[in-house]
């Protein structure tokens, strides 16, 4: 087996998504100290630099999610801490955060997704700003916080009315989709891997903060019961995105899937680069349906980060 190693897990922070990043780095110094690694557990507040000076770990376990673990800031930290860290980079991760940046950066490449532009909220109720139905999200958060679905004439007012209450209201700006129906798809990729492809089926309709994160609220099926081509199509994008945008360690990119238009109706949402780690969570769950552990994935993360350079 490899070398025992000294690991700091960072988590919680104080993005909207603590809970769940407290979860991951929970999950993944367990399954590191039953691999034999020294960890430590660092929750993240704003004297992390010099608990990690003085914690001096032989690499960092990322187990943020949202800001700042998961958009350059911490990474750009790591570099000029001289620490090895897994998962992406400072640039990668300013880039996908953003849901607009990944839009400019894949499309051109070929990656199809959603049409849709930015939006000043101001401007939603003068009038609406696609045709219905459409979505309002806004560009840098995670877990569905924000996210909004314009739907019949009566949704909201017509257009939205400014004494409606809804999530927009939070943000001055949000990037506003066409609503694609049908189906929920996710596919995660493990260095130069696609894994499988879940479909994730909420009891409520919305695959909200609740049906993501509520035990029994929504199913998941993996590997999703779709033709062999619209599979082969996901994993396909999903490495393509990886590596267009230079991910490192684990990825997991979101589909909507209109199963009415066949492979023309796949359109990737975005890519996650610090996925949830969670035992549960969709990346674990897709990398033990093909005979790898949780530690073992822990483990393959933790690999790829001692071959990047310290930046
Ligand atoms: N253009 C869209 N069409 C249909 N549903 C969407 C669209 N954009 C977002 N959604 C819904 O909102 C959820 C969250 O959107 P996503 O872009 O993945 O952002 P995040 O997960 O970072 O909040 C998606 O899983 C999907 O259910
Ligand atoms: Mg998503």
């Amino acid at each position: 087996m490899s070398e025992k190693l000294h690991i700091a897990v960072l988590m919680g922070g104080w993005s909207a998504e603590r809970p769940v990043s407290l979860m991951s780095g929970e999950g993944v110094a367990e399954a590191l100290e039953s691999l034999g690694h020294k960890v430590t557990r660092i929750d993240m507040d704003r004297d992390v630099a010099a608990k990690l000076a003085a914690a001096k770990p032989d690499v960092v376990f990322n187990a943020l999610h949202g800001t700042p673990g998961e958009d350059g800031t911490v990474q750009g930290m790591l570099d000029l801490m001289g620490l090895k860290y897994t998962h992406s980079g400072l640039v990668t991760s300013v880039i996908a955060i953003d849901k607009q940046l990944t839009k400019q950066s894949l499309v051109p490449q070929g990656i199809p997704m959603p049409g849709g532009h930015i939006v000043s909220t101001a401007s939603l109720y003068e009038r609406d700003p696609l045709p219905r139905p459409y979505v309002l999200k806004p560009v840098n958060e995670g877990s569905s916080v924000g996210v909004a679905i314009v739907t019949a004439e009566g949704n909201y007012g017509n257009p939205i009315s400014a004494e409606a209450k809804g999530p927009w209201q939070e943000f001055d700006e949000l990037l506003a989709e066409p609503f694609i129906r049908g189906r929920e798809l996710t596919t995660a990729v493990l260095g130069d891997r696609a894994l499988l492809v879940t479909e994730l089926k909420p009891k409520s309709g919305f695959y909200d903060f609740d049906a993501k994160y509520t035990d029994g609220l929504t199913e998941h099926v993996c590997p999703a019961e779709i033709p062999d081509e619209i599979a082969e199509a996901c994993k396909q994008i999903a490495l393509d995105a990886h590596r267009l945008l230079g991910c490192k360690g684990a990825s997991r990119s979101d589909f909507r899937w209109d199963d009415d238009l066949g492979v023309e109706g796949l359109f990737l949402l975005e890519v996650n680069t610090q996925p949830g780690m969670t035992p549960l969570s969709l990346v674990p769950e897709q990398a033990k349906k093909l005979g790898m552990s949780y530690p073992e994935l822990v483990q393959a993360i933790v690999d790829e980060a001692l071959e990047a350079d310290a930046g």
